[in-house]
């Protein structure tokens, strides 16, 4: 499957392709720069020469794939996404975006008119279907390469596609794929890891989630 990231040269994008490509999936890092895009190509390939990773400009990696994540800050999916309705139009889109602010060194969960960062993506790539998955996750964890101990929850209102992003993120070593319920429930996911921020920093950690009892 190809895998395309747009904003895929942050830390969680490139942690992101790192684990699917690893999986076995061809990934194409999107970037509004091309030479962003390969430096985070030639990043990854030090790590692992064998992977197939590519880089393209977000519209070229939208088009080229299977799949689309999203790993822009939230603050740029609003001018984002539009230009790239018709490249992600009857495809699956990922949302591991979570509304999330910083000021005065306080994390805080950013009012989404919508809800949540990804009913946000729905609405605005109306030809597309949104699942919501990857938020807890930590970029540094998945770029160490080290099996994870998570839960990835997934929220979607469409059950195949919901089953597809289970199964791409079952593929990530030692993590497990848990159903979260419809796209809404997106919000009480994306709002964890404001509150996983608090715990990483008492504890000096990057911590995931696990749900028990099933
Ligand atoms: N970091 C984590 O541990 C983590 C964990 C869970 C979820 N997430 C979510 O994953 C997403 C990415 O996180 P990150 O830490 O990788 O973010 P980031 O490094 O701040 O940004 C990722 C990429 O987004 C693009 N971008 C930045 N500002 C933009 C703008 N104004 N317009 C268009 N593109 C822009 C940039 O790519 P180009 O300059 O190459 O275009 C940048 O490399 C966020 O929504 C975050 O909430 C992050």
């Amino acid at each position: 499957m190809k895998v395309g990231l747009i904003g895929g040269t942050g830390e969680e994008g490139m942690g992101l392709a790192y684990r699917f490509a690893k999986a076995g999936h061809a990934c194409i890092i999107g970037s509004r720069s091309i030479e962003k895009a390969q430096a985070a190509v030639a990043e990854l390939r030090e790590k692992d020469a064998s992977l197939d990773i590519a880089g393209a400009e977000n519209a070229v990696a939208a088009e080229a794939a299977d799949i689309v994540v999203i790993t822009t800050p939230y603050s740029a999916q609003a001018a984002t996404l539009p230009p790239l309705a018709g490249a992600c139009a009857g495809k699956i889109v990922v949302s591991t975006v979570v509304p999330m602010s910083f000021e005065g060194g306080k994390a805080a969960l950013v009012p989404v008119a919508e809800s949540s960062a990804a009913q946000q993506a729905q609405a605005l790539l109306p030809r597309s279907t949104v699942v919501a998955a990857f938020q807890n996750l930590s970029a540094k964890k998945l770029l160490k390469g080290a099996p994870l101990d998570a839960d990835v929850i997934v929220c979607a209102d469409d059950g195949d596609a919901k089953a597809r992003v289970s199964e791409l993120a079952a593929q990530i070593a030692g993590v497990r794929a848990v159903d979260g319920g419809p796209l809404a429930c997106s919000q009480f996911v994306e709002s964890i890891t404001v509150l996983l921020v608090y715990i990483n920093r008492n504890y000096k950690t990057q911590a995931g989630v696990r749900v028990a009892g099933i």
